[in-house]
Formats: structure tokens, C-alpha cells, sequence
């Protein structure tokens, strides 16, 4: 066997593994050609490079459950998950997470892997868009039958036992009635696709959220949820924080929280219905 200089034997299997990843790389980069639905891109160095990302192969796994199709070819949601939850997490932000719009939990399911002794609230029907939003939504066809095929036990199984997780079944925000007036959140991410449910989300959820704290929307930058653009960007009109937006398949954006977190005397819910 050829020898580096140095006497490494392991030389000549590193050089053609290089020069095997290159020519590979040449053929797969010819998909990034425009018109076609994906593209090839490296891993983050942290995964591949550095090697911090050591719980990559078990979130992934988690990441796809039950959503191949659209997750495998929409990691770089993933990598945006786990580098900002981490940072959460490093700073100590205060507060719980939540999750507008569960679904089938994969999402739900990688954040509290991330951040497993944060109290997390998970808002969804678990049976698909509420009536009520659905009818609301003119410029697309959507149907009460949208995200249906999930259950809240199967959810639960999914996620594991924990006394922190909390399960508010029903449509958002009414189910905010069992949530305690005085909560406050680190991160939030909103992902209920449709006006109403968004507009009521952001109303709600930002002033809770703690100064450095994330307020993460889904579905932005897509265009197919127009609802979910122009409640968002009424909402910011007069708030201190801008939005950025990440390249994953989505069009998701996030803002930091300026200023600390409000406290309040009750959930708005609980204030419709008082009146
Ligand atoms: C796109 S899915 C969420 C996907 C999930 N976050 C993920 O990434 O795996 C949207 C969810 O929002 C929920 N949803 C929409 N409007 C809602 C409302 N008013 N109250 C509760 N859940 C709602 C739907 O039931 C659906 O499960």
C-alpha cells in the first residue's frame, strides 16, 4: 500500500475518500439545477465538522416520524431548532415553551428533547383544523379534514411520559383557560398555518415571552398561507422587533424578544368569558 511521507497507512483511504465525496458531489450538485423541488447542501459543520451535534441521529429520527416526505427535505428547520434552543438553554432564558399546532409531535418531540426539564405547552385540536378557522381562510381551499390523521394518544406515546408536558386540546385559544394567568415563555413557535388561531397566538404569547426569548413562525415566507403573513406582519407593525427569516422549506421567521415579559391578572380566554 502507498505510504504518506509520514508513514500513515490510513493516508491513501482519506485521499480516496476525499476524491470519492468530491466526484459524488459533482453529480448530486447537478440537482441544484433550477426548476427542481430540492437541492443538495452540507450538513452543518457542527454535525459533520466538530462532531457537536452528537444527538443529530436520534432527533432526525424523531424530526421524520410520520412525515418523511416533507421533514427529510427540510433538516435545515432542524438545525435551526437545535442551535437556538441550545443558545436558550446556555443563556438560561426563563420561561416554558410552547407549541401552536402539534400535529403528529414532530416538532413538539425535538424541542423537548432539547430542552427536557422546560414546562411545554402543546395546543392543538389533535384532530385537524377547527371549523370555525377553517371557514375563515377565503384565499385557500382548506378543509376541516387538514392534519387530521394524528390523535392525541398517539401524540402522547409519541412523546413519552413527563409530568412537564401539557396537553390543551381544542381550539386555540380556548383551550388557554387551563393555562396559569402568571405563565411566561422562553420559546414559542407558532405553526397553526391559518389567520384566526395566529392572530390569536401572537396576541397572546408575545408579551408573555422573556427578553432574549424566541417567537418562531411557521410558514411565513411560503406563500401558500397568506392568513399567516399578513396577521404576522400586522402584529409587528408597531412592536420594536423585526423578523428574520430562515431558508428552510417553509419560510419560517423568528424574532428575539426585546424587553422582559408582562405580567398579567388572566388569559384572554378567560376574559371572553367573563364577558
Ligand atoms: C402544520 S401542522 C403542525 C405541524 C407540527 N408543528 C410539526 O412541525 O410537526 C398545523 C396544526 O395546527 C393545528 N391548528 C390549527 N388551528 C388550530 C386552532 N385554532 N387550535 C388548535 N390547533 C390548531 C392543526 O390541528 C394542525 O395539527
Amino acid at each position: 500500500m502507498e505510504m504518506n511521507p509520514s508513514g500513515d497507512s490510513s493516508w491513501l483511504a482519506r485521499k480516496l475518500a476525499k476524491k470519492f465525496n468530491k466526484f459524488v458531489l459533482r453529480r448530486l450538485a447537478r440537482w441544484n439545477r433550477p426548476g427542481r423541488p430540492f437541492y443538495v447542501q452540507y450538513r452543518p459543520d457542527f454535525e459533520t465538522g466538530s462532531g457537536r451535534f452528537t444527538e443529530a441521529p436520534a432527533l432526525i429520527k424523531d424530526w421524520v416520524h410520520g412525515m418523511e416526505e416533507n421533514n427529510w427535505g427540510d433538516l435545515a428547520r432542524l438545525y435551526f431548532l437545535y442551535e437556538n434552543v441550545q443558545r436558550l438553554e446556555r443563556e438560561q432564558i426563563p420561561g416554558d415553551f410552547a407549541e401552536l399546532g402539534v400535529y403528529k409531535g414532530c416538532s413538539a418531540k425535538v424541542l423537548h428533547q432539547l430542552a427536557p426539564s422546560r414546562r411545554f405547552w402543546l395546543f392543538d385540536t389533535f384532530a385537524g383544523f377547527a371549523d370555525a378557522d377553517a371557514e375563515r381562510e377565503s384565499l385557500r381551499q382548506v378543509k376541516r379534514q387538514d392534519f387530521g390523521d394524528t390523535s392525541l394518544p398517539a401524540v402522547r406515546a409519541f412523546l413519552g411520559d413527563s409530568a412537564l408536558l401539557n396537553y390543551a386540546v381544542g381550539r386555540f385559544p380556548e383551550t388557554l383557560a387551563g393555562v396559569p394567568v402568571d405563565t411566561n415563555y422562553a420559546l414559542v413557535h407558532l405553526d397553526c398555518d391559518l389567520e384566526e388561531p395566529m392572530r390569536a397566538g401572537l396576541e397572546y404569547f408575545y408579551p408573555r415571552i422573556s427578553a432574549g426569548g424566541l417567537l418562531i413562525v411557521h410558514d411565513y415566507g411560503s406563500g401558500l398561507w397568506p392568513g399567516v403573513t399578513f396577521a404576522v406582519d400586522q402584529f409587528l407593525r408597531d412592536k420594536p422587533e423585526r423578523l428574520v427569516s430562515i431558508l428552510d422549506k417553509s419560510g419560517t421567521a423568528v424574532i428575539v424578544k426585546q424587553g422582559a415579559a408582562q405580567n398579567h391578572q388572566s388569559n384572554p380566554q378567560a376574559i371572553a368569558q367573563a364577558q
